[in-house]
């Protein structure tokens, strides 16, 4: 079986949920699964290699972050067997599946590894909201409760990451595209 008919690979069951939307949510899940094992290794990876004045805030922070994911992982590989599908959790799915880029393995300094960390934030962040629509045009309000859960600590999380990039005059947002300068010259 090619990987995305496992993708949307459905059992019979008894929810009431129509299999042509089920389908469609179990394929969106697992890619969701995918970008969460990611994130959960990525921020793993800045929790151990993470250097500088920084680092034990930064180790503790990174490790609280990780905690997190892990609970995410499970709740959204749980739902897609709750709606009949197959949850595609190895490491090796993940990997195949997901919609970030591998993190940066030339990075040492805090503020490096927090900029990355913003660079993968943001876009998962952006997966999750839209995650929220299409569950719910797709009719499936529990889903999308579960995505809003987890889009709200995201967005969270992306503030306390980008919290230390903004209070630097050369990072973050709030510089002008003419002052805007990388985090760390490589
Ligand atoms: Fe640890």
């Amino acid at each position: 079986m090619t990987e995305s008919n496992l993708s949307s690979r459905l059992y019979p069951t008894r929810i009431d949920i129509p299999s042509e939307a089920r389908s469609k949510i179990v394929v969106l899940l697992n890619q969701t699964l995918a970008a969460t094992l990611d994130l959960k290794t990525q921020v793993k990876q800045a929790h151990w290699n993470v250097k500088g004045t920084d680092f034990y805030q930064l180790h503790e922070l990174f490790d609280e972050i990780a905690g997190e994911l892990e609970e995410f992982i499970d709740l959204v590989a749980e739902r897609v067997t709750a709606l009949g599908g197959y949850a595609m959790g190895t490491a090796r799915m993940a990997v195949a599946n997901s919609i970030l880029p591998e993190y940066p393995v030339d990075i040492l300094a805090g503020i490096e590894h927090v900029t990355a960390l913003a660079d993968r934030f943001a876009p998962y962040a952006k997966h999750l909201r839209e995650a929220i629509d299409k569950t719910n045009e797709l009719g499936d309000a529990d889903t999308a409760d579960l995505y809003t859960e987890v889009s709200r600590t995201i967005d969270k999380r992306l503030w306390f990451l980008e919290a230390h990039l903004q209070g630097s005059a050369t990072n973050g947002a709030v510089a002008t595209a003419k002052t805007q300068q990388p985090a760390v010259a490589r």
